[in-house]
């Protein structure tokens, strides 16, 4: 059985951008946030309060929070991986954190310079303080479907990272295909593991495209009940610790998919897909939406 209705996550303006080597100006991500409101969407990842020596991409995170005119009704979540990055959220007005954790030891590392456990042990205050203050928290799982440093994950790694992200109070919990690895099957044993231990209604599929799988990947398991999907507007980005990973699936070819088995999301995909070709124009990228594309040479 398929849902009625999907609630795209779009994560364009930080996981699309975070990976861009020369500096994207911030009025350029303050009117791709504007351009997407434009286009429906409801939840727009709008930057990361992280390290500027470890993503110097994000730097202008507080800048972007100041200069987005945000519609009511929408939500602009923001990664905060510390109490430093949480701190600088809220200064900045954010009303919901993520916090990113990974199924992989050796990606932890490399991406948060700390072990899993060390992870969890610092997210727990991030969550509870951003509760405290009012704000939702979002977790991530990186890597369920494989690791660019230690190959296949066990889905059991999976559900006790997503269950302990859980536990600390994330109202949804994102799994993160990082380097786009995985296959529909591989995809959907990782879900039945995870949904023992988190509803799966708490789901969120957040599918890379590096192996040209993520629609087919999304499709198994939204027939397994997962209702929330994370994509980035023309397929951009790409995670600045796992090399050769491309893009997230991109919103305009999940919006044209969803479309077409009647499921509602918001969206239109005119905008969107205009939205797609500006952001590839303003940073000199093509598309990695074949929908995009498409659209384009009609
Ligand atoms: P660290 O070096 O261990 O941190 O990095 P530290 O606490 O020792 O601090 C080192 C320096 O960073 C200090 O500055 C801190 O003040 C500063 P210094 O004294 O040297 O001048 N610092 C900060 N500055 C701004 N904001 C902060 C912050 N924290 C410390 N929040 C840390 C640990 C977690 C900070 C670092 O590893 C980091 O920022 N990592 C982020 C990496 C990242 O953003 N990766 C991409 C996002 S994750 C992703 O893409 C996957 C996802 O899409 C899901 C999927 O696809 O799987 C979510
Ligand atoms: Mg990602």
């Amino acid at each position: 059985d398929l849902p009625s209705h999907v609630k795209i996550v779009e994560v364009g303006p930080r996981d699309g951008l975070q990976n861009e080597k020369a500096m994207v100006p911030t009025a350029t991500k303050v009117e791709l946030i504007h351009r997407l409101n434009d286009a429906g969407l409801s939840v727009i990842e709008a930057t990361a309060f992280v390290s500027p020596k470890w993503v110097p991409q994000m730097a202008d995170a507080p800048d972007v929070m100041a200069q987005i005119t945000r519609k009511p009704g929408v939500t602009y979540p923001v990664l905060a991986p510390n109490m430093k990055g949480l701190e600088a959220a809220v200064a900045a007005g954010a009303t919901e954190v993520a916090v990113f954790g990974a199924a992989s030891e050796s990606f932890s590392q490399k991406n948060i310079n700390c072990s899993i456990a060390e992870s969890l042990d610092r997210f727990r205050p991030v969550a509870d303080a951003a509760r405290d203050a009012g704000l939702a928290v979002r977790g991530y799982v990186s890597c369920v479907l494989g690791c660019p440093y230690e190959g296949d994950i066990a889905p059991e790694k999976v559900a006790e990272v997503a269950k302990a992200l859980y536990d600390m109070g994330c109202y949804e919990i994102s799994l993160g295909d990082t380097i786009g690895t995985g296959t529909p099957a591989k995809a959907q044993a990782m879900i039945t593991a995870v949904a023992r231990h988190v509803p799966t209604e708490k789901l969120a599929a957040h599918f890379h495209d590096t192996y040209g799988q993520a629609l087919a990947n999304l499709l198994a398991v939204l027939q397994m009940g997962v209702t929330v999907i994370d994509s980035s507007v023309a397929g951009l980005g790409g995670c600045p610790y796992a090399k050769g990973a491309s893009g997230n699936v991109a919103t305009e070819d999940v919006v044209y998919m969803l479309n077409g088995l009647g499921i509602k999301t918001g969206i239109d995909l005119e905008k969107l897909a205009e939205t797609g070709s500006w952001i590839c124009d303003q940073i000199a990228k093509s598309s990695a939406s074949k929908v995009n594309l498409a659209l384009a040479a009609k």
